[in-house]
């Protein structure tokens, strides 16, 4: 499992908001704490926190396409500056025991393969593995990925290399694995609001989950979030998920739209067990099934911890 990625300027300057990221449960392992950034020394601080806060590696983000982290000579801006992309590899390799990887586009303009001159310096700057999303930046997620370009990577370093983009399936996911040679796959938007769909894609078996797995697993989603971000962040927060998780013909669109209207997440709980009254037993037994244990916190003011 990977973050989302976290700033290093955040966590350099102690915004509170940041260092919440690096709150890392007991259940969360093995986990990967993915750092985006544009200065060597910041981005090794950040990485010292992340090997303290007990994650198993740390990997740095080259692919960010979005404007406001671009500009900051972060993200997918580091497919153009190798120099300064190596220089952070060696830094943050420098600071921690974990491995280091990165993950990256294929470059910055349509039909760039910078991702093809720039992986084997990353890989002798200290980048134990590389992820490629064989898109460009300029693409964001339209398009396909190309990934003719991750099986040119795979020939070129002797790292392991994840493919991602656009598996949604174990067909899809063996077909990817075979042509590129890759080690493995990692799956992002196919699993949104569809967790079922890593079990899929692993052994093959397409078993859709039930109506009250479904608000189940809802429900304990709604939960975490409003514990993790307070229920004010947590309303706004969720409401994407109502579509991912009830889409797909699994829920008729005017509850999903129903679901939308309501601020308060109590009730959105109450109306999603109404709609699959079977769900309560299962939430009570997936929630005696999370594993307890000591959660890593580092010495940070406690409000850090109250996502509110
Ligand atoms: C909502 C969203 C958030 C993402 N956040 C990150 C991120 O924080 N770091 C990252 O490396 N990639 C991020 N990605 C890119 C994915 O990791 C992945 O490379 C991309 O979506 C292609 O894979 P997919 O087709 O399986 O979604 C994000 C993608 C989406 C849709």
């Amino acid at each position: 499992m990977c973050s989302e990625m976290v700033s290093c300027a955040g966590i350099e300057h102690g915004n509170e908001r940041t260092l919440g990221y690096l709150r890392v449960a007991a259940d969360e392992h093995p986990l990967a704490i993915q750092l985006f950034g544009s200065e060597p020394k910041a981005m090794a601080n950040a990485a010292r926190m992340v090997e303290a806060v007990g994650a198993d590696l740390v990997d740095l983000n080259f692919g960010c396409p979005v404007k406001k982290v671009t500009r900051t000579g972060a993200g997918a801006h580091l497919l153009e500056d190798g120099d300064l992309a190596c220089r952070l590899v060696s830094a943050v390799a420098a600071a921690v025991d974990l491995p280091v990887t990165v993950k990256l586009r294929r470059g910055v303009h349509n039909g760039s393969t910078a991702c093809l001159e720039l992986g084997p310096r990353l890989v002798d700057a200290g980048a134990a593995s590389l992820t490629l999303h064989p898109r460009s930046a300029e693409q964001m997620y339209t398009g396909t990925a190309d990934h003719e370009l991750t099986a040119e990577l795979v020939a070129l370093v002797d790292v392991p290399v994840v493919a991602s983009g656009d598996v949604t399936s174990f067909a899809r996911a063996q077909d990817v694995l075979a042509s590129t040679g890759a080690a493995a796959v990692m799956v992002g938007r196919g699993a949104q609001g569809n967790p079922w769909a890593l079990q899929e894609i692993v052994d093959g078996e397409a078993v859709g989950p039930s109506r009250e797995e479904v608000v189940a697993e809802l429900v304990l989603f709604v939960r975490e979030a409003v514990r993790e971000l307070g229920e004010r962040r947590a309303s706004g927060f969720l409401k994407k998920f109502y579509g991912w998780y009830l889409g797909g013909g699994r829920f008729p669109k005017p509850f999903k739209q129903e679901l939308l209207q309501l601020d308060a997440t109590e009730e959105v709980e109450r109306r999603l067990l109404a709609a699959a009254p079977g769900a309560v037993e299962l939430v009570e037994r997936l929630e005696a099934e999370v594993p307890t244990g000591d959660e890593v916190t580092l010495e940070l003011p406690i409000s850090v911890y109250g996502g509110g």
